[in-house]
């Protein structure tokens, strides 16, 4: 199966990333958001992004300019009737993401077109069992910025055909230029599962007042290597994320390492959800 013609549901954060990689990798590309406003905002971040792209010297203009053109927006989930690899990257909200499955289901004509979602933790099981080919569907799980960042999670469900996975395995690898790795749909995959509890145990050193934010951060780039600390990468997550995921490996596996800490909870209730908001742990109304 040679994948041409993708298409991407939601336009935000990952969704948007996810559209520029397949965009940039010569893909057809439908792009599909609830509103106008939501779609334009998607648009504007993958333009901002790919001249960030031209400057930084990873693309050139004309590439560029073939990736804009091979983008489609739009509203419509029936834009999405003829494409052969549907990526779910909308909100991370079971009921939403169920009623796109079921809806896509119905839509898309091809019988072998794959359905994945970019959940970050929630089973993949559950969106499979909303469609009539369960076992064409599976979890692609990017992460953020998904330009930069080589991997792509694969997450294989109970019903997943082996060679769909080996379909999108090749596919991430050859055509995207992704590093895959594979996980069974069990709450945070891989790498959430390790992530959550890292974010969570810096967020409670601040809160118990061991440290400054500004500390646990130094340490850790500067201790271990990493390119940003624990806290400015929850802010860049997003902090409803990084609550959402808490939740979800928690509720499954009730590991106190992914309790959601108070202040997390307490800063979502405020609008406090990060770069995307502007603030988070840190302020980014100036940028
Ligand atoms: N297109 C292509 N390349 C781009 C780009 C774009 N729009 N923007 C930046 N780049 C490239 C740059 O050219 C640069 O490449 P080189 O190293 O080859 O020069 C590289 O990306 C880094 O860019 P910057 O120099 O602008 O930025 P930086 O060095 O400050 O790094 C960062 C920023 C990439 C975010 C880095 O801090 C980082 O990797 N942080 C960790 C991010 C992380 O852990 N993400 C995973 C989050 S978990 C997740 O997403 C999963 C989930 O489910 C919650």
């Amino acid at each position: 199966m040679v994948i041409e013609r993708a298409g991407v549901v939601g336009s935000g954060l990952m969704g948007s990333g996810i559209a520029e990689v397949l965009a940039r990798a010569g893909l057809d590309v439908v792009v599909r958001d609830i509103s106008e406003q939501a779609v334009d905002a998607g648009r504007a971040r993958i333009e901002k992004s790919l001249a960030r792209g031209v400057e930084r010297g990873k693309l050139s203009e004309d590439e560029r300019d073939a990736a804009v053109a091979r983008l489609h927006y739009t509203v419509d989930m029936k834009d999405f009737a003829d494409r052969q690899l549907i990526i779910e990257a909308a909100s991370e909200n079971e009921d939403i993401k169920k009623a796109i499955f079921a809806e896509l289901d119905a839509i898309v004509t091809a019988e072998d077109a794959i359905l994945a979602s970019n959940t970050s933790s929630m089973p993949i099981i559950r969106f499979a069992q909303s469609t009539s080919r369960a076992d064409r569907v599976l979890g692609i799980h990017f992460f953020n910025p998904a330009t930069v960042q080589p991997l792509v999670e694969l997450v294989v469900s109970e019903l997943t055909d082996p060679q769909v996975v080996d379909t999108v395995e090749s596919f991430v690898t050859d055509v995207l230029g992704k590093v895959a790795i594979r996980a069974t749909d069990r709450p945070g995959f891989v790498v959430n599962a390790l992530l959550i509890p890292f974010l969570f145990s810096a967020i409670r050193m601040i809160e118990a007042g061991h440290a400054t934010k500004e500390d646990v951060d130094t340490g850790m780039v500067n201790g271990c290597a990493h390119p940003m600390g624990p806290i400015a990468l929850a802010d860049r997550v997003g902090l409803d994320t990084c609550l959402f995921v808490g939740q979800s490996i928690y509720e499954e596996t009730g590991d106190p390492a992914a309790k959601p800490p108070v202040l997390l909870s307490r800063m979502v209730d405020a609008g406090m959800l990060g770069v995307k908001s502007g603030r988070g742990f840190y302020d980014y109304s100036a940028k």
